[in-house]
């Protein structure tokens, strides 16, 4: 995968324009983000899918992760679908003009409301409802009478499988919220097969997030094959998609590189278990990414505040925080730390914190950085996926800007 940073004579260049004239116009700490790179990772994606014969694949960018309007304009003009988990992003996906018909609906508190808007959305409603529970499906009936509409419906297969990922992020296990247990399903679908207002048109599967290690997807992937022949027999046809979630892992640290399932093998992957493993393959497979497609297309810009000596710590006080950007905090998440100049000198071994009143407000604990002085800038990589989408007011900051370099190099602010 590529990146939109690179250095040149020791100076970093974001989409060919060097960090310090953002830097130098806009307040930091501010995401900037590239929409060339966000375009180039997902056609990438796509193109994976076609490469490897997967039928009319839908690829649904996870909103989560990056619901910037300007990005998904980028996205919904290529013809990307989106994958939602509130009644907010239906109406970000909308404005950004993704087809309701390209937008599933996934997320185990679906309130009736956000139900009966996503019902009444475009000609249809939209695509699918992800069902995470029997009872889900209850309120989805009670609310499409109202709409006078058929709802179509994906069962969230929980595959009891144990994605080997950070555990706050892990959501294939029996004991997770996420899903609905082989048995319950096919008792549920026998019980609602003849709703005027349901339609079984999918299931869906999808077991956590920054996955790198395919086992436990190669078993949920058979899981959600086999549930595959035992609904169609239920329901009386074949079921038209399986959406196989999203999760694909990006290597954010070199020990990642070395784990790393690219889209290509990934694709592949699919392929020859769904092959082996289905009696036919559905009219389509959806997919649901959001990392893989956003991370590598955003940069958190901090400034230096000051420097600080503590024994034999350095720390290096920057003006963003856990607030502005809280992977490194909540999942001791491994990110790039790149100067905006790489100044002459030997390289020190730092802690990069923020100002945020708690010891987990770090960056980076012991890494070696270049010499970094009061006022300079330094960028947080790889940053584009759940980086401002989780951001927040805590300690009563300000959320951080957006830049976002257009497809020609134009950005606002310049
Ligand atoms: N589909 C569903 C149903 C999901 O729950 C998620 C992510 C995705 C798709 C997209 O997963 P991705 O391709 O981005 O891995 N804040 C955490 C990640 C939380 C992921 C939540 N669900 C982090 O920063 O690592």
């Amino acid at each position: 995968m590529t990146t939109p940073w690179t250095y040149k004579n020791n100076t970093l260049i974001f989409d060919n324009i060097e960090l310090e004239t953002f830097a130098k116009k806009v307040p930091t700490p501010f995401y900037l983000y590239s929409s060339r790179q966000l375009l180039n990772n997902y056609q990438e994606f796509y193109h994976q899918a076609l490469q490897n014969d997967l039928p009319a694949p839908l690829v649904c960018f996870a909103l989560k992760s990056n619901p910037n309007l300007s990005l998904l304009k980028t996205l919904a003009k290529e013809g990307a679908g989106a994958d939602i988990v509130s009644v907010g992003e239906l109406r970000q996906a909308l404005s950004a003009g993704i087809d309701p018909s390209k937008i599933v609906f996934s997320g185990v508190g679906k309130r009736d409301d956000e139900i009966l808007e996503a019902l009444m959305t475009g000609e249809q409603g939209i695509y699918s409802f992800n069902v995470e529970s029997t009872e889900e499906l209850d309120d989805i009936i009670t609310q499409a009478k109202k709409a006078k509409r058929v709802a179509r419906i994906a069962f969230r297969l929980n595959p009891r499988v144990n994605a080997r990922t950070h555990k706050h992020i892990s959501t294939g296990y029996k004991t997770h919220k996420f899903g609905i247990l082989e048995e319950d399903i096919l008792v549920s679908a026998e019980k609602y097969k003849d709703s005027p207002y349901l339609n079984f048109v999918g299931i869906s599967v999808h077991i956590g997030s920054q996955l790198t290690c395919m086992e436990a997807t190669v078993d949920a992937l058979k899981a959600a094959s086999s549930l595959s022949s035992k609904l169609s027999k239920i329901i009386g046809h074949p079921l038209e998609f399986l959406d196989v979630g999203g999760g694909l892992g990006v290597d954010y640290s070199p020990q990642d590189k070395e784990v790393l399932t690219t889209p290509k093998q990934y694709m592949a992957m699919i392929k020859d278990v769904l092959e082996k493993e289905m009696e036919e393959l559905p009219q389509r497979i959806v997919f649901e990414p959001g990392r893989v497609i956003s991370a590598r297309a955003g940069m958190l810009v901090t400034k230096v505040i000051r420097k600080k000596f503590s024994d034999s710590h350095q720390f290096i006080i920057v003006d963003g925080g856990m607030n502005d950007f809280v992977r490194t905090s909540l999942y001791e998440a491994y990110h790039e730390l790149m100067p905006g100049i790489k100044r002459e000198g030997k390289e020190q071994m730092v802690d990069v914190v923020g100002p945020i009143c708690e010891t987990a407000d770090c960056f980076a604990h012991q890494r070696k950085l270049t010499p970094l002085e009061k006022g300079d800038f330094l960028g947080v990589a790889d940053t584009g996926a759940y980086g401002f989408s989780m951001a927040s007011t805590y300690n009563m900051r300000r959320l951080p800007m957006e830049i976002v370099v257009d497809l020609e190099g134009n950005w606002e602010g310049q």
